[in-house]
């Protein structure tokens, strides 16, 4: 029974709302956040398309002059994520950033961009994608650091895996999938 009491207790305390005197921000209890955590998988196809009169993809800054691995070059993109492999299979939403040159020894990328959806009940929604790939491997694995709407407080990771790579364009086919945990 005490014990209810001072649980009672804690959570009047914590609601209180914020007071004068400059008070700014308050610790919530986790328990007024009413939702359940949820594992969502997502399988879309990125497009990387540098080619052609109107590429998705590109390149704002060339790497160095002395690098065989694109060190130091930027890639600015707004990619389309598919649901299947052909890029005219349905658009579920962009993939918006950048990739950069970021390895000398080998050729290594740093991502950051988000997938923003538009399709169904996640569009308008985002996850934030920030991480290291090497595009050569055959699987990547990349932080989903965060998100909005649907996927508000998320976090996770992806798997890319190089679908179909164009080596004269450059163009390329990324199958992401995407395993997020959110609200
Ligand atoms: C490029 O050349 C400079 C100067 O010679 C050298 O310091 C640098 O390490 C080279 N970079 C690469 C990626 O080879
Ligand atoms: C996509 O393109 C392929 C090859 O050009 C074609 O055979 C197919 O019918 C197209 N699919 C759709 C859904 O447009
Ligand atoms: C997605 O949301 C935008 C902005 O609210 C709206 O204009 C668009 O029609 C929506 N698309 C779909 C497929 O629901």
């Amino acid at each position: 029974m005490s014990k209810l009491i001072l649980i009672l207790a804690a959570q009047i305390l914590l609601l209180t709302a914020f007071g004068e005197g400059g008070d700014f921000a308050r610790t919530m209890n986790r328990k007024h956040f009413h939702k359940e955590e949820k594992l969502t998988h997502l399988r879309v196809y990125w497009h990387d398309i540098l080619s052609g009169r109107n590429p998705s993809s590109i390149m704002i800054q060339p790497s160095v002059s002395n690098s065989s691995n694109a060190f130091g070059s930027i890639t600015m993109m707004d990619n389309a994520l598919t649901s299947d492999v052909p890029i005219n299979s349905t658009v579920v939403g962009q993939a918006q950033g950048f990739y950069a040159g970021a390895a000398q020894r080998e050729l290594g990328f740093l991502m950051a961009m988000n997938f923003a959806f538009t399709t169904g009940k996640y569009n308008g929604s985002t996850i934030t994608i920030l991480g290291r790939n090497t595009v050569f491997s055959t699987v990547r694995e990349m932080p989903v650091v965060g998100g909005s709407g649907i996927f508000g407080f998320a976090r996770g990771y992806v798997e890319a895996r190089t679908k179909w790579f164009d080596q004269k364009s450059g163009d390329a086919t990324v199958e992401y999938n995407c395993y997020v945990l959110h609200y």
